[in-house]
Formats: C-alpha cells, sequence, structure tokens
C-alpha cells in the first residue's frame, strides 16, 4: 500500500487539522510499505498570497509535522513545490481534464456562487492534486471528507488519460478519515481558521489557557446534570484526556454538581499534558533550521525519482519527449 496525502499551509494547524488529519495521516506510516506526504505550498498560493507568511506557514508545517510523530525514516516528507515535475505532469493532465467536471467542483463553484472572483489557480486546483497524488503512484489517499470530491475528479482524470493513451496512471482510492474525529470549535461550531473559532496545536498554553477559559457556556444551575458528548468542553477534554480521566468527567457531568470553570481548567491542564512532548520535539527542532532543511531535501530528492519517472511514463505514452 502506498499511502499519499498534502496538507495546505494556510496557518498554523489546529486540533481539528490535528485529530481529523495529522493524527491519522502518523498512524498510516507504520502500516503503509511507502508513504508520501508533503506541505502542499503551491495549492496554498491560491489563498496565501504574502510571500513571508506562505514560506512561514510551509517551513512551521513541516516542523510541526515532524514534533507530531511523523518519521522521515518511515514516511517521506517534503514540500510540494520541490517537485517540479508535478507542475509538468499537472499540464498533461489539465489536456485532459474536462471543464465540467471542474466546474463541478464546490470549492471553486461555492466561490462563484457567492459572487466572488476565482481565478484559474482554483478552477485548476482539482488537477493540479490529481497530479501530485499520479505522480507517487499512490494507492492510497487518506483525506476529510470535504476532499472527497477531489479523489474523484483524480480518479476521472486518470481513466481517461489511460482510456486515450494505454494503461499509464494507478488508480487511486481516497480513504475517508474517521468523521467521529470532527472536532467543535470555542463556539460549537466545526473547527475551522476560517471561523476564528480554532485551537492551536502548538499556542503557548498559558494563551490557551485563557482561550479556553472565554468559552461560552450556557447557563445551567450547578446541580444540574448534563450529558456529556455533544458538549463542547466535554468533546474538547475527551480528545487530550486519558481514558480514565475522560470516563470520570462523563460521570461527573451526569451527576451534575459542577461548575463550567472546572470543566474549562481540567481541559486546559489535560490539554498542556497531551502536547507537551510535542512541544518539546518542536522546540528542538526549531532550533536546528539546519536539520529541517536536510529532512526536507532528502525528502523531495526521494520524491523527485518518482515523479520523475511518471511523468516520463505519462510524456512517452502521449507522444512527448519520447526521441
Ligand atoms: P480549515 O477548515 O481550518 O481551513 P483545512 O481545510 O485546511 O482546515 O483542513 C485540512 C484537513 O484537516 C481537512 O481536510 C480535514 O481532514 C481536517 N480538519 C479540519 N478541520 C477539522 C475539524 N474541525 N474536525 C476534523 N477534521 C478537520
Ligand atoms: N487539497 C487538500 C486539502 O486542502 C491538500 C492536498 C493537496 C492534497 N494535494 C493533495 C490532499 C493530494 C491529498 C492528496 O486538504
Amino acid at each position: 500500500m502506498r499511502v499519499l496525502s498534502g496538507i495546505q499551509p494556510t496557518g498554523p494547524f489546529h486540533w481539528g487539522n490535528y485529530f481529523g488529519a495529522i493524527r491519522q495521516y502518523i498512524e498510516l506510516q507504520e502500516v503503509a510499505t511507502e508513504a508520501y506526504y508533503f506541505i502542499a505550498n503551491l495549492h496554498a498560493l491560491t489563498t496565501v498570497r504574502d510571500a513571508a507568511k506562505l514560506q512561514q506557514y510551509t517551513l512551521d508545517g513541516a516542523i510541526d509535522l515532524l514534533a507530531l510523530g511523523l518519521d522521515p525514516s518511515r514516511a517521506t516528507l517534503f514540500v510540494q513545490s520541490d517537485v517540479p515535475e508535478v507542475s509538468e505532469l499537472c499540464w498533461l493532465l489539465m489536456t485532459g481534464a474536462p471543464m465540467g467536471l471542474l466546474e463541478r467542483c464546490v470549492s471553486y463553484k461555492d466561490k462563484i456562487a457567492k459572487g466572488l472572483k476565482a481565478d484559474a489557480g482554483l478552477f485548476t486546483y482539482p488537477v493540479l492534486q490529481a497530479a501530485d497524488i499520479l505522480a507517487y503512484d499512490a494507492d492510497v489517499v487518506p483525506v476529510g471528507e470535504d476532499q472527497l470530491q477531489h479523489i474523484e475528479v483524480c480518479r476521472d482524470i486518470a481513466q481517461s488519460f489511460n482510456h486515450h493513451f494505454g494503461q499509464t496512471f494507478v488508480m487511486p482510492k481516497g480513504k475517508i478519515l474517521d468523521s467521529s474525529a470532527r472536532v467543535p470549535g470555542l463556539d460549537g461550531e466545526k473547527m475551522s481558521k476560517s471561523y476564528d473559532n480554532t485551537l492551536a496545536v502548538f499556542a503557548d498554553p498559558k494563551a490557551q489557557r485563557k482561550q479556553i477559559m472565554r468559552i461560552v457556556t450556557d447557563s445551567r444551575p450547578m446541580e444540574d446534570s448534563k450529558e456529556p458528548v455533544g458538549d463542547v468542553l466535554y468533546d474538547l477534554y475527551a480528545l487530550v484526556a486519558t481514558e480514565d480521566e475522560r470516563d470520570a468527567m462523563a460521570a461527573l457531568y451526569r451527576r451534575g454538581g459542577f461548575g463550567y470553570g472546572e470543566i474549562k481548567k481540567a481541559l486546559a491542564d489535560a490539554a498542556e499534558r497531551y502536547f507537551a512532548p510535542a512541544r518539546e520535539r518542536r522546540a528542538a527542532l526549531a532550533a536546528e533550521p539546519q536539520q529541517l532543511r536536510e529532512i526536507l531535501a532528502a525528502g523531495a530528492a526521494k520524491a523527485r525519482v518518482k515523479a520523475k519517472a511518471t511523468l516520463k511514463r505519462a510524456q512517452q505514452a502521449c507522444g512527448l519527449s519520447d526521441w
């Protein structure tokens, strides 16, 4: 099983990104024969238009993944733009990507529906994603449910290329990440940087404690019991507490006789503890920028070998570069 996924560097990773995606990618590195993970900076360029920020988010994203347990000896970690063959492959795929297919993609459709102007980058975003996947002959692509449409587009494009030019690309399958890991934000809505309701994975613990203490709760009387599941504080706590702590907290909710202040404190404590080892690893990595550069350079070199071979195969199949 060759696993591949990309994550956009559009800001600091939050708990939704970690529990909903990153943690599961990292678990997959243990079972995959080969795993490729990259920071999708070319995709992020469709939204981040500040050079310093994009560069910062890209390097931070790589450090974060390593700190959270991505092991470069098991998985190939690289930055998308360090493999230019993918952009070249993207053009080949673009020539066979039906307009109608791309017009139906929600990221583009939603923007148009809101009356906003879209650019060609956003319109062809799924084709670049298809090139990402096909370049490495990935067969399993773990993604959140929101990305499933893009995997379908990738399959359509690959199928049509294979049909016209002969068997060239491996057909990938999407692997939907556990949707029960849908993390609520501070306001109870889905946690997302677009809603400004996030808890950053590597926030300063003191600042994060303040954020947690400010979470708005209902006006339930202290003595009343409450169903824990579905309550923002409990749901967040359940992610970072041990199993015993979680069970004890659920029992406390059902029994009643507690104030939200003590739950918030327990949540802040558990969060600080949960991410402490990763925070330490992150500090060590950030202090060694040369080491990070070496990891990314080695990852890109390995990824390029694979992407080059696939590009060559595709070029030969469609009548380019065979002399
Ligand atoms: P955002 O909504 O903050 O812009 P992204 O779309 O960049 O986040 O998220 C990247 C991936 O992280 C998604 O494909 C999804 O798998 C996961 N993810 C993001 N937010 C959540 C959440 N609240 N719960 C679970 N998974 C999430
Ligand atoms: N579009 C994906 C997201 O926003 C990121 C991404 C880019 C990706 N290329 C990919 C995911 C290839 C899986 C495979 O989350």
